[in-house]
């Protein structure tokens, strides 16, 4: 038994205890675990993330520059804030001893041989516990043939999310025959947001990409896209943070990148640094000048 405690003296009568708001936007109202989850993704210090999305393998196999995930991506991981990726990868290939966000691909089904939006939930919220991740990610095909069903995969996760403290983020998926402008991702995203999702992924369009932000609630996340040269994706890393965007999660402009390592920490200096497209195209030159190109 230890002693028992003298009578405590310190109660600071005159210091109101402090009640700070939460840093994201629209996230305020959450719950601690849920809020200590986001806080594992977006940076406290500036509201941001760089999320690293390596899931492709999901719906494509073994997409370029994911062959060897345990050599092309496990030495990037540090650099991310967050990795988005499949429990397959995380289990074999992830060292457990990463400690930053990990977000949870909770979709899946049909391959790149079929009707890419006929998916359902592929993992259980209980493993997703298990493996102790800051959020799972699920495809919401807006506009696309089995669009009820995947709004439907989103709310039932949302559900199970604010049950559990689990973040939820939504991905708008565009089909292929779809218009890729503002007007159709301000639906998307901002059906996302309504139906429960906790933070959203959407693509970058150079007109109005600040009206999708604005009229989205939660935080909105920029996914990176088909692979364009490093200038050309640092542009449109800061132009949408400039806009609005609360961080990127962007797989192949990093990991299909000339000089990876070099690529994620200018994509970091332009989300989290304020530096601007010269500056970050300055530093993954000297980055990769140093650290060399991928092998082959
Ligand atoms: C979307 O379909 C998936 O989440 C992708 O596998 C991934 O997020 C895409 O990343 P990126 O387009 O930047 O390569």
């Amino acid at each position: 038994m230890p002693e028992a405690d003298q009578e405590g003296k310190e109660y600071f009568l005159n210091v109101p205890p402090t009640s700070e708001g939460f840093f994201l936007k629209g996230s305020n109202s959450l719950d601690w675990g849920m809020k200590n989850r986001l806080s594992h993704i977006f940076s406290p210090k500036t509201g941001r993330t760089v999320m690293l999305a390596v899931d492709h393998g999901y719906f494509q196999g073994p997409t370029t520059g994911l062959e060897r995930i345990d050599l092309s991506i496990v030495p990037l991981a540090p650099y991310a804030d967050t990795l988005m990726l499949t429990r397959g990868i995380l289990r074999s290939t992830i060292p457990p001893t990463f400690t930053g966000g990990v977000v949870l691909r909770a979709s899946g089904g049909p391959s790149i041989l079929r009707e890419l939006s006929n998916e359902q939930l592929a993992v259980g919220i209980e493993d997703a516990l298990r493996l102790n991740v800051s959020a799972m990610a699920v495809q919401v095909f807006i506009g696309g043939e089995f669009e009820t069903q995947t709004v439907h995969n989103m709310t039932r996760l949302v559900d199970l999310g604010n049950r559990y403290g689990m973040p939820i983020l939504a991905v708008t998926a565009v089909g292929k025959d779809m218009a890729r402008d503002a007007r159709y991702f301000r639906l998307a995203c901002r059906i996302c947001a309504e139906l429960g999702a906790h933070y959203v992924k959407t693509y970058y369009v150079p007109a109005g990409f600040d009206t999708m932000a604005a009229s989205c609630p939660v935080p909105l996340v920029m996914a990176g896209g088909k692979k364009i040269p490093e200038a050309d994706a640092l542009t449109m890393t800061y132009n949408a943070i400039q806009e609005g965007a609360a961080g990127v999660d962007m797989g192949r402009n990093i990991f299909q990148s000339e000089a990876p390592i070099a690529m994620i920490q200018a994509v970091r200096a332009v989300v989290h640094d304020g530096l601007n497209v010269k500056e970050a195209f300055q530093m993954y030159q000297d980055l990769g000048s140093q650290t060399g190109a991928k092998e082959k």
